[in-house]
């Protein structure tokens, strides 16, 4: 099966052309420019993308489908987690595996590919959280690498659940080291911050707002840089994931002018959600926005920081930390928010936004002027495949590649609304929020799954991805 796609523009990481695109199977065969050619004669569908981008799929390295957290899951499974995505024009996501407190790292990972299989529409990775590091963990590794999980999370927040001390890090970025895998980090000083917590409820401070009070921005920069020191101790790549506070850029931005494998991200939610508009909603509204890291003061600066680290490169990625929950109305999973009602310490973690991020990087980037269309793509899509092991299969539109596709309305004006998305979850963040851009087909490996509004997909399209060892410095 052929396909053509005539008369847009084709935009990568690097190039802004007219060009048409051609498709055999799941993987691009031609790109030339428009009149140069007769492949509509040859194509047995073509697709007209006149006035239209014609970008490669959006990466999300950074989803929880499904994570247990704080007595509930998150309200996204595979199935309704990844096909919002593709709605929004991500083709690809990478999941989060996860080994608790005793259980074997082999065992978690099969438990989370056993979840996945069968049931994504776009393609997925598998990263895996390391609960428990111990003498097996670590041997564990090499086997995991194997089958293609080539990246490690560990946490420096959440004590007696993820964490792992100064010690278990040093030992799982050794091994890293040895192995070429990479480290990613939930950098947060989760001890400091139990305390602030504590102390925060015994003054009666129970509000959803104490959530980001108590995890003022020097827990985050102190943990950012305890874990560059401990990460250069042991010659390993590390990836600091959901990065809020302009203090812990500036630690990234240090390591990375010294020169070391030193990687990050931030998500959509630090880029336009504050604590002063948002947080400190009235009643109990602010617990739409709790997430760890926390959502900051907009007077403090970190918006401006956080966007200007993406244009300069000091930050490299933009994920979503996907981990939805809902707060009135899940049929079987209920009021997940609402667990912290009275203490803001029991609200589950995390936003939705997997379908929001591709199009929200276009508004704030691009429409608003802080970056160009190529930076766009790059830190949707092509950086997280080259930084995780999938480039150029993945990430880019050239000859060979997987035909991961996304037809894009540059000029389409429409309101974001819990109304119109097709994530599990009960509330939008950017609830009324006008955006100009829009995700109009696409496609994954050469197949429409998304024509507008309508999802032309199924279950079980996505296939897992094996990534290879981190080969990349910079
Ligand atoms: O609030 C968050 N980020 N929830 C998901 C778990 C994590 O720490 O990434
Ligand atoms: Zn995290
Ligand atoms: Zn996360």
């Amino acid at each position: 099966m052929k396909t053509l796609i005539s008369g847009g523009t084709v935009v990568t990481a690097i190039d802004t052309v007219p060009a048409d695109v051609l498709i055999d199977g799941e993987v691009i065969i031609a790109i030339g420019a428009p009149g140069t050619h007769t492949w509509a004669d040859e194509a047995d569908k073509v697709i007209d993308a006149t006035g239209k981008y014609v970008v490669p799929g959006g990466i999300d390295p950074h989803t929880h489908m499904e994570l247990p957290f704080g007595g509930t899951y998150a309200s996204d499974t595979f199935e309704t987690g990844t096909r919002a995505a593709a709605f929004g024009g991500t083709t690809m996501i990478i999941d989060f595996a996860v080994q608790v407190k005793g259980e074997s790292l082999i065992g978690g990972f099969d438990t989370w590919m056993e979840k996945a299989e069968g049931n994504c529409a776009i393609d997925y990775g598998m990263h895996m959280i390391a609960g428990d590091i111990n003498e097996q963990s670590l041997a564990d590794m090499d086997i995991l690498i194997d089958r293609g999980c080539t990246s490690f999370k560990l946490f420096m927040a959440y004590p007696g659940v993820f964490y792992s001390d100064d010690g278990d890090i040093l030992r799982a970025m050794q091994k890293a080291a040895d192995t070429d895998a990479m480290i990613m980090m939930h950098a947060e000083n989760g001890m400091a911050i139990d305390v602030l917590r504590e102390q925060a409820l015994a003054r009666g401070e129970t509000d959803p707002v104490h959530h980001s009070l108590t995890r003022p921005a020097s827990t985050e920069s102190e943990a950012v840089h305890r874990a560059i020191v401990l990460s250069e101790l042991a010659g390993a790549h590390l990836y600091v994931v959901h990065m809020s506070a302009k203090e812990a850029l500036e630690e990234i931005a240090e390591a990375r002018d010294k020169g070391l494998p030193v990687f990050a991200e931030t998500c959509p939610q630090y880029l336009f959600l504050s604590v002063e508009d948002h947080v400190s909603a009235d009643g109990f509204e602010g617990a739409k926005y709790v997430c760890s890291t926390p959502i900051r003061k907009r007077e403090e600066g970190h918006q401006d920081a956080l966007w200007m680290g993406l244009a300069t490169n000091d930050l490299q990625v933009v994920s979503t930390d996907h981990c939805p929950f809902c707060m009135d109305d899940h049929p079987i999973l209920g009021t997940q928010k609402r667990l912290g009602e009275g203490d803001f310490t029991k609200i589950p973690n995390g936003l939705p936004g997997v379908e929001d991020r591709f199009q929200l990087i276009y508004q704030g980037g691009v429409v608003e002027g802080r970056i160009d269309l190529n930076r766009w793509i790059e830190l949707t899509s092509t950086a997280a495949a080259k930084i995780f092991g999938m480039y150029p299969k993945k990430g880019t539109i050239a000859v060979g590649t997987d035909a991961d596709i996304v037809i894009f309305d540059p000029e389409a004006e429409w309101t974001k609304s819990v109304a119109q998305h097709h994530m599990d979850v009960d509330y939008s963040p950017y609830e009324g929020k006008e955006v100009k851009g829009r995700v109009d087909t696409v496609l994954l490996r050469g197949n429409v799954i998304v024509d507008g509004d309508e999802y032309l997909g199924a279950k079980g399209d996505g296939e897992y991805v094996p990534r290879a060892r981190v080969s990349i410095n910079h």
